[in-house]
């Protein structure tokens, strides 16, 4: 038993005082999860784009103190106390206490803060979740003198949020077993793109911000809505199918096969919500007529630009490099004043999460 200045007492060989600190971005699926069973395994695969800009930065300072077999967490988020996202992380610690049995040993102090504003309706728990998780394993490996295995990273970010698995890669991610897919698990994602045309990793996804609402439907309570949906089992096909053919349209660089799938998957995504019962309808006004206006524009200009949703009303448009100067005009002009006070967050495919600080 060792006795600090303080006189606090911990075990020797306890983890030492320290800091990290993490950047992780949030991603965007091209192929949805929607529907999970058991503790957080997906009924489908699905595959995402790694983001860049829409990311979470955390950094945990921590210390020893008398392993009581308890927490310690002082949570701030954006530089404020934040207990209600200070529980849920402590309700997630506690739940997978196995995987971090260490945690009681330390007191900790959490800090936050996301690029992109709370009321820009965007979702921050795969780029929240992420964060924490590289923060603490960051602690473990610094201890044990190993490097941080993604696969852990990511088999422990989808048990707090399933999409948070598919953050923690460059590119692209794919989470759920497939078994075309070799590697793929329906514990962890794995990252997928060596065989991608390159021009997929030059992707933009600039978010356009139809409403800053909190969601009306917790995704917890979407996907168990999927339990009782008609169309259930026929989705988990169709996304088995999809991943397939939106696979082989990024190898052979078929934009066209790539966009129409996308898109379906957004509108699927939406119309399974809207028939479930109860009924969602997430989109807005304004989501429908943007994306009435980028079909219309694709149809006259021929350039290769898509949308995708997540579960609410904003729009993610997707488009290569390529064609970046060519589309501007259409989007400063003609989509941007759709959005919320002209928001809109001009995101990039992005390299996974980064490590800040190590002290
Ligand atoms: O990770 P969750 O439980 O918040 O579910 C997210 C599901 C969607 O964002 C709607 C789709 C997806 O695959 O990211």
């Amino acid at each position: 038993m060792k006795i600090d200045a303080e006189g606090h007492k911990f075990k020797e060989g306890t983890i030492q005082e320290g800091r990290v600190r993490w950047k992780s971005p949030s991603n965007i699926a091209l192929v949805k999860y929607w529907g999970k069973y058991g503790e957080q395994l997906p009924k489908n695969p699905s595959i995402s784009f790694t983001l860049d800009k829409a990311h979470t930065i955390t950094q945990i300072d921590y210390r020893p103190k008398l392993d009581d077999g308890k927490l310690d967490i002082n949570f701030f988020f954006e530089g404020k106390p934040n207990e209600a996202f200070g529980q849920k992380i402590e309700q997630f610690l506690v739940r997978q206490i196995n995987l971090i049995p260490w945690v009681t040993q330390l007191q900790m102090t959490i800090k936050s803060e996301n690029s992109f504003p709370h009321s820009s309706g965007i979702a921050s728990s795969a780029s929240g979740m992420s964060a924490l998780v590289m923060c603490l394993l960051d602690i473990e490996s610094k201890h044990k003198g190993v490097e941080i295995s993604l696969a852990k990273a990511s088999y422990i970010s989808r048990l707090a949020s399933g999409s948070a698995s598919r953050s923690l890669f460059p590119d692209l991610a794919i989470w759920g077993s497939h078994n075309a897919i070799k590697g793929s698990s329906n514990l962890y994602a794995i990252p997928y793109g060596e065989e991608v045309n390159p021009m997929f990793k030059t992707f933009h996804d600039d978010i356009l911000i139809i409403s800053g609402k909190e969601k009306s439907v917790s995704s917890t309570a979407g996907h168990a809505l999927m339990n009782g949906n008609i169309y259930a089992e026929n989705r988990y096909m169709q996304a088995n199918q999809n991943l397939m053919d939106i696979i082989r349209s990024m190898k052979e660089g078929d934009l066209e096969k790539f966009g129409a799938i996308v898109e379906s998957e957004a509108l699927t995504l939406h119309a399974l919500m809207m028939c479930s019962t109860p009924s969602y309808m997430l989109m807005e006004p304004h989501t429908i007529s943007v994306i009435n206006e980028i079909r219309q524009y694709r149809k006259e200009s021929k350039h290769p630009i898509y949308f995708t949703l997540d579960a609410g009303p904003n729009i993610h448009l997707l488009y290569p490099d390529n064609i970046a100067e060519q589309v501007s005009p259409f989007i400063k002009e003609v989509l941007q004043p759709y959005c919320v006070g002209g928001k809109m967050i001009y995101d990039k495919v992005g390299k996974g999460p980064q490590k800040l600080t190590h002290e």
